[in-house]
């Protein structure tokens, strides 16, 4: 059984195999529209989501299979105080397969230790989006054709933005490719991304340096539900806004992503531009999340998981956010290979 929790959890190859089932569907909607019958999704979403859970939902829905879940954790077991062990242990004696969201980084890791049937992280606070990845590398793969020697400059909060660093960890595994990083001071990477950049990325403080050398562009949102202090929110959310102006700037071919939900950062004049890419990605997300539950559900089509070795510790992980500061887990690291310690659940270093 193999889980996705980790945009690198899937070796480069079973990624390839993934796009190209993904592009097979597209192209073969009617012969997948069984290939899941009698097969159940629980989509447990613990943090407010419409088009990844949507997106799930339409993709088993596609495959001829069944959805069942929750969209509010307020609404389940987790108001009266279950942990997360106890609900995946409960969910996977009903369903085949789980998708899940949470506030708390590193919540589908439990997940997927408990759980009888494969776990998707469908986003885990400000840590890891994998799905969004795949959607992200279908995007382009179907916009400009490869996945490598492209420049990919990604703008916006990349301190919580969850769909950075997923992408960044998947898309420096193909060679020659370069990231720009564009945002405030206060909003850049996370150490134990930056830590895994390659050599020659470079940092810039206007989006105008960035443009010219780009093949994507990656947009986010300044993400207001993760900031503790509300002011500098309100500070920095409309720190880079691209617009008509900008985008003369860029080359004819660079395409435009985002996530969604846009707030302010891309102005609406651009939407009707050729090289905005970011509604056709949404469609892209349904297609690869269809590729990846028939996947993980017929997993011969996998290759023998090698995980990473992780080690008992009974040193606390540093990050407030992540699970393990409340719920009661089995503390465990991993060795980087720059030779560091860090939690297994959310990436962070530990405190000795
Ligand atoms: C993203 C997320 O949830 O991290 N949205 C999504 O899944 N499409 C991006 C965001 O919320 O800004």
């Amino acid at each position: 059984m193999r889980h996705l929790i980790d945009s690198t959890d899937l070796t480069l190859e079973e990624t390839g195999k993934i796009i190209d089932l993904a592009l097979d569907i597209i192209n073969n909607r009617e012969a997948y529209s069984h290939v899941c019958e009698g097969k159940k999704l629980a989509t447990l979403f613990y943090e407010p989501s419409t088009r990844t859970r949507l997106s799930f939902t339409a993709a088993m829905m596609e495959l001829g299979g069944n959805v069942l879940g929750f969209s509010d954790a307020g609404t389940s077991s987790v108001s009266k105080g279950e942990t997360v062990a106890d609900t995946v242990r409960v969910v996977s004696a009903f369903a085949d397969i789980i998708a899940m969201r949470h506030y708390k980084e590193g919540a589908p890791k439990v997940a997927s230790l408990f759980s009888r049937v494969p776990v998707i992280n469908a986003g885990d606070g400000g840590h890891a989006h994998p799905t969004q990845t795949l959607t992200d590398l279908l995007s382009i793969r179907r916009e400009l054709g490869h996945l490598d020697n492209l420049t990919i400059g990604l703008c916006g909060d990349l301190k919580y933005g969850r769909t950075v660093h997923s992408l960044i960890k998947a898309m420096k595994r193909y060679p020659g490719n370069k990231f720009v990083l564009i945002s405030p001071a206060e909003l850049r990477l996370p150490d134990y991304i930056k830590n895994i950049l390659p050599s020659n990325y470079t940092e810039v403080e206007t989006l105008e340096e960035a443009m010219p050398q780009l093949d994507v562009l990656y947009m986010t949102r300044v993400q207001q539900e993760r900031f503790e202090d509300k002011a500098e929110y309100e500070r920095l959310k409309d720190s880079f806004i691209l617009d008509v102006e900008k985008m003369a700037l860029a080359p004819e071919k660079m395409i435009v992503l985002h996530p969604l939900p846009r707030v302010n950062e891309i102005s609406t004049d651009v939407d009707a531009d050729p090289r905005a890419a970011y509604f056709r990605q949404v469609e892209n997300g349904k297609f690869v999340r269809m590729a990846l539950i028939y996947t993980l559900l017929h997993h011969d089509r996998l290759t023998e998981e090698k995980e990473r070795p992780l080690h008992p510790t009974t040193c606390r992980c540093s990050n407030t956010k992540c699970i393990t500061a409340t719920e009661p887990v089995e503390r465990l690291t991993y060795v980087t290979d720059a030779g560091g310690e860090r939690c297994a659940y959310c990436d962070h270093l530990l405190e000795k």
